[in-house]
């Protein structure tokens, strides 16, 4: 018997099955289209790709197993948070969906702060109006495009589009909804408040469940198109860095996650809802009931890579890349990067801010532009987890997972640049395989979420602080930490010309 995880990040949908013990046992991923950007720090995707690339994942996965339909007792769904899919009253997608990273909202989050009061944002929703979110999508959709917004009859989050084209139900659940701006994260429900204050219609608004409960099941018509068995049950799922945390076990206080995908991450479970007063860290629902989490973001994490990359080392390999990166020593030779490519949420809470390398002389070589990506962005993280621990909130451990954590180089790094020691699970899987153990939770193999990452998680190895690198980034990292203030004035004019 086996459980289903598909997590539809944002390069692509992969999905997982996993054994009774939680063990791996098939993985496929199917690529997705590359974001749009129509314009700077705008990004679209088309949720029918995302479709497109789960069925193919699904079949993939069944078939590397040699499973069938029959196999697979329940399905759990993680995926990118925050994005706008915005259907019909046939459940037609009407435009594509602004995703996570899109900044183009700004406006319509002055108008929600002004409309409703910035503190009274954060009385009904836990946190401040980000750009990153949902609502203020929505709202640039209302205000630009009034011919769509008149069509729309319901709005989903990504993975939700893909449970819909599953189980033909428009469900979502609270860990993704924490990131829309419209749910009230303390109540776990959505806020009347923000819905009425704003004047939307609550006809506009999924279900809403607790992640591991069934939210429906497979369609004959998804039957066919997967090789799924009709009636298999699909539970709520999480959002995909809830998602995360379950897979990394961060279900208990003290261990805290890292994940490096297209954004990184730093993740701690939160017993009870606890905030950073300034809002740069969000605190959303957790994956289990009646929990919370706290988590810091960085929108250009593997991003920053991937976009080096596509511009300056087209059909080179990540693993290629960082070995090149290793070549160059430790503060690579006094250049830093900025991994400001779409903005930037934790620390700076700022939707204009932008990306570069600083500090470039004629001697550099591309070894060096690397590793100085590749140290940006862990300073990067550093600032998340600087504020989670600001906050008093344990921190035991980091658990590295997503692509960035499959590199030793880069963990060695994260654990110097951390000052703690970075351990990886057996399984480094993360959203994917968090999905599947909801799904097992929620299909009665154990009582609670808790108990399932008890039972199934183990931590492989871990990488100890090195002294001397260590004291070379607490240096790197006091130049790093200056960098921003110094060039926001400069992002204003820049923006302001752009
Ligand atoms: C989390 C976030 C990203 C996306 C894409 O708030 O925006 O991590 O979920 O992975």
């Amino acid at each position: 018997m086996y459980w289903l995880g598909i997590d539809i990040g944002t390069g692509g949908s992969r999905a997982l099955l996993v054994d009774e013990q939680g063990t791996v046992k098939a993985a496929f991923t199917a690529a997705h289209e590359d974001m749009r950007m129509d314009k700077p720090m705008w990004a679209e995707q088309r949720p029918e790709n995302w479709w497109d690339a789960a069925q193919e994942a699904i079949k993939g996965v069944l078939k590397q197993a040699g499973a069938k339909g029959d196999d697979v007792k329940a399905i759990g769904l993680s995926g990118q948070m925050h994005g706008l899919v915005l259907l019909d009253k046939d459940d037609n997608v009407i435009r594509p969906s602004l995703i996570w990273c899109d900044q183009r909202s700004q406006p319509q989050v002055d108008f929600i702060n002004q409309t409703v009061g910035k503190a009274n944002v954060v009385a009904h929703t836990a946190n401040p109006m980000l750009t990153g979110f949902t609502l203020p999508k929505l709202l640039w959709v209302r205000d630009n495009e009034p011919q769509n917004f008149e069509k729309a009859a319901k709005f989903l989050l990504p993975k939700d589009y893909v449970r819909l084209k599953l189980t033909g139900e428009h469900c979502t659940e609270v860990s993704d909804a924490s990131g829309t701006g419209l749910l009230d994260v303390v109540t776990r429900r959505w806020s009347r408040e923000m819905v009425e204050r704003l004047k939307l219609d609550t006809g506009l608004l999924p279900d809403l469940k607790e992640s591991v409960e069934v939210t429906g099941t497979i369609t004959k018509a998804a039957a066919k198109a997967t090789g799924l068995k009709e009636g298999t049950p699909v539970v709520g799922g999480g959002g995909d860095q809830a998602a995360s945390g379950i897979g990394n076990g961060i279900v208990h206080p003290g261990p805290v996650s890292c994940t490096i995908g297209t954004s990184g991450v730093v993740f701690a479970y939160l017993d009870r809802p606890q905030y950073d007063p300034t809002g740069r860290v969000h605190t959303f629902c957790h994956a289990v009931k009646g929990k919370w989490h706290v988590m810091g973001v960085t929108q250009g994490a593997g991003l920053s890579l991937q976009w080096v990359r596509n511009q300056l080392m087209p059909g080179a390999t990540y693993d290629q890349m960082t070995a090149e990166a290793a070549t160059s020593p430790v503060l690579s030779h006094g250049l830093y990067w900025l991994p400001y490519l779409m903005g930037e949420r934790t620390p700076h809470l700022d939707a204009i801010a932008r990306g570069g390398w600083i500090g470039l002389t004629a001697k550099h070589t591309r070894a060096d532009l690397l590793r100085a990506v590749v140290e940006g962005v862990s300073y990067s993280l550093k600032d998340c987890l600087g504020i989670i621990e600001q906050m008093s909130v344990e921190v035991k451990n980091v658990r590295a997972s997503g692509g960035g954590a499959n590199s030793i180089f880069w963990r060695q790094m994260l654990a110097d640049i951390f000052g703690i020691g970075i351990s990886t699970l057996e399984n480094k899987e993360g959203s994917a395989y968090g999905a599947a153990l909801l799904a097992m939770t929620g299909s009665g193999l154990y009582k609670s979420v808790e108990e399932t990452c008890d039972a199934v998680i183990r931590e492989a190895d871990c990488m100890i602080p090195t002294v001397h690198e260590s004291a070379a980034y607490s240096r790197g990292y006091e130049v790093f930490s200056v960098l921003y203030p110094t060039l926001k004035p400069i992002y204003g004019l820049i923006h302001q010309l752009a």
